[in-house]
């Protein structure tokens, strides 16, 4: 196992030596290393604005082998490599959807008829399931900056039947106008991809310490907008798929030194790593131990990290 473990790192070293010298100080297990490379679990999650779970699990029971994902109670693990070629995802009854992706939309904890702003949307996958738990009533603002990634978000709207997002087109920050608006605000926000390394190695190549530096200011001026947006007694929700304390835990502790946000402990069953409260010489606030911060090897998923967000009344 030490070899195996050995040979990862030389191939990550081959293809990024600074991203291994940077992860050295952010997690540098083995078990780290050997989850890194290993492929990642093919999921889904049941669109339950056209079906029942019961009914879709009965329907892939005969072609595949399905395990309740913990966290979710319409997501599965799945024996296949992609779900995306069965009749039940082309009509909208499935949604293809990695197992630490479906925590976000859980934790904003929505209800029917709020209006919920999703600022960074695209494709899609997370407006989706907030539309189900909405139970497509209320208003769901399913917004991103990037114009070529609109179609792919419309087309999953549509596909998945839901009919209570307005989708536009604008810089995140730009919400920062519409002063305690939003029940909810989630902010699943352009990151790293270090979680994604898993589905596609292009991202360990794509890593650079300077682009982790620019979006972590990105990443602060979009959360501050979010909250300015957000309802007194309303959840923000700010998500990513990597594990730089710079684009996670830094981002928050901006939030909370700025502002007089309350961070809210999420209560599922998922194992997790400690968040980070010192790193390179800075301190973040302790309350930041609340956020969820998860590695590959945690859950055999995709790193992520998550925190809910109050507004106090
Ligand atoms: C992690 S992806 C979102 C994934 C999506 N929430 C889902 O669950 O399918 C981040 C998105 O942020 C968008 N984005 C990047 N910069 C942005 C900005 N300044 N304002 C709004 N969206 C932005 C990107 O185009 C990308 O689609």
């Amino acid at each position: 196992m030490l070899r195996e473990v050995e040979k990862i790192k030389e191939d990550f070293k081959s293809v990024n030596p600074k991203f291994v010298e940077r992860y050295e100080k952010i997690d540098d297990s083995d078990e780290f290393y050997l989850f890194m490379a290993k492929p990642l679990r093919c999921s889904f999650r049941v669109n339950t604005l056209k079906a029942r779970v019961e009914d879709v699990v009965e329907s892939l029971n005969d072609r595949f082998e399905l395990e309740p994902v913990p966290w979710c109670r319409e997501g599965f693990f799945v024996n296949a490599e992609s779900v995306g070629g069965t009749i039940e995802h082309m009509i909208g009854l499935i949604f293809s959807q990695e197992a630490s992706a479906m925590i976000p939309a859980i934790a904003l904890d929505v209800k029917p008829g709020m209006l919920v702003l999703d600022m960074c949307a695209s494709p899609g996958g997370k407006t989706t399931q907030i539309a189900q738990y909405m139970q497509n009533e209320g208003c769901i603002i399913a917004n991103d900056v990037k114009y070529d990634r609109l179609n792919i978000l419309i087309s999953n709207l549509q596909r998945c039947g839901v009919t209570i997002a307005r989708v536009t087109m604008k810089d995140g920050r730009f919400f920062k106008r519409f002063s305690d608006r939003f029940d909810r605000v989630l902010i699943d926000a352009p990151c790293s991809n270090v979680g994604m390394i898993r589905k596609n190695f292009k991202y360990l190549k794509l890593w650079s310490l300077k682009e982790v530096v620019s979006l972590s200011r990105l990443q602060k001026e979009l959360v501050m907008a979010g909250y300015k947006a957000l309802k007194p007694g309303g959840v923000l929700v700010y998500a990513t798929c990597t594990l730089d304390p710079l684009e996670n835990e830094e981002v928050i502790d901006h939030l909370l030194s700025n502002t007089d946000a309350e961070i809210v402990e999420i209560d599922l069953p998922v194992r997790r790593h400690r968040p980070i409260t010192k790193f390179e010489g800075r301190e973040y606030s302790k309350e930041v131990l609340k956020c969820l911060r998860i590695h590959p090897q945690d859950n055999d998923t995709e790193g992520f990290f998550v925190a809910k967000i109050l507004k106090p009344s």
